[in-house]
């Protein structure tokens, strides 16, 4: 069963078109992806399926209902975490929870106990009182999708969620993105962070507003991306990337850390030939060998390197 049903969905300032004519599904209590680079459209895309921006063109049925014909409905059934948290930074935790509660109509009951399930989750429980704007970003930020969800709705929309907090909070994040998802809970989530679209069901990447590809992580993997994908690892990377650049057979590069990834013309297959090329411009390679292309290598692929944050 679809959540989220997009069509066409089109939106202009002025002459400027921010998101050109795009359509997808999310199904039901899937983790769905939206990635693209800064400025590609994803914020402008979640706030018209929920309902906060009319579209220009096209529509979108988000749980039942047209964000273009009767968009306060949509906000009634939706959760939503926007790029700035959402929350109030001079309120005391409970207030935020309290406000939230407030806006969706929760009861007396059902707030105060959908406020101990926020706590929970958000590691706050008995400081309720504490500041909001004094928490750490990796707590505020699970106390904002607590925020979001507190009236239980069928769908959250994130919006990088994850931006500008600490590895170990990330990972943290997901797993409770992860137990949404796992209660039933459609999870439509925009980030930059490539790894995280491996966490993914369903991704679709938008460039410049336009859909460019969409699939699970596999199938990213294996449609988009022809060419083989050699690994080589060096003390010297900047130089071994100079060289291989050059070379005929080398379509694309990019450095993972002391790692090259190039991506070759489809009928090479020849390691000794990069080993000997390295050899004779003085570089010493410490291993070589061909690997599955991650999303990171298919993006840089349909993006270019300069989109890639
Ligand atoms: N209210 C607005 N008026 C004019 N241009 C806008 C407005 N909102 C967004 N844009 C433009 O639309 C493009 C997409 O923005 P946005 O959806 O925020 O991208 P993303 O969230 O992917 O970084 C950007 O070029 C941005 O400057
Ligand atoms: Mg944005």
């Amino acid at each position: 069963m679809n959540s989220i049903e997009v069509k066409n969905l089109t939106k202009k300032f002025g002459d400027f078109v921010s998101v050109d004519n795009i359509s997808f599904n999310v199904k039901q209590a899937e983790i769905f992806g939206f990635l693209g680079a800064n400025g590609a459209g994803k914020s402008t895309t979640i706030r018209m399926l929920c309902g906060i921006l009319e579209p220009t063109f096209g529509d979108a049925v988000v749980g039942g209902c047209s964000v273009a014909k009767n968009p306060d409905s949509v906000k009634q059934n939706i959760g939503y975490m926007s790029q700035r948290f959402s929350l109030y930074n001079d309120l005391a935790v409970g207030e935020n929870l309290d406000f939230f509660g407030g806006v969706y109509g929760l009861s007396n009951q059902k707030l105060n106990e959908r406020k101990k399930w926020v706590l929970k989750i958000a590691n706050l429980e008995g400081k309720e009182n504490l500041l909001t704007g004094s928490l750490p970003g990796g707590i505020k930020q699970r106390l904002a999708l607590g925020a979001a969800v507190i009236h239980q709705p069928d769908i959250v929309f994130l919006d990088e969620p994850t931006s500008g907090v600490d590895p170990i909070s990330r990972r943290n994040f997901w797993e409770l993105i992860n137990e949404l998802s796992s209660e039933g809970t459609t999870v439509f989530v925009t980030t930059h962070y490539l790894e995280e679209a491996e966490f993914c069901n369903n991704i679709i990447l938008i460039d410049a507003g336009r859909l460019i590809a969409e699939g699970n992580p596999k199938q990213l993997k294996t449609d988009y991306l022809k060419n083989s994908i050699y690994e080589i690892e060096s003390d010297r990377v900047i130089e071994a990337l100079e060289l291989l650049e050059k070379q005929n057979f080398v379509v694309e590069t990019s450095i993972f850390g002391n790692n090259i990834h190039i991506s070759v013309e489809e009928k090479f297959n020849d390691l000794s030939r990069i080993n000997k090329l390295c050899e004779e411009g003085g570089i010493t390679i410490k291993r070589i060998n061909k690997i599955v292309p991650t999303l990171e290598d298919v993006f840089i692929h349909l993006l270019g390197n300069e989109k890639i944050l």
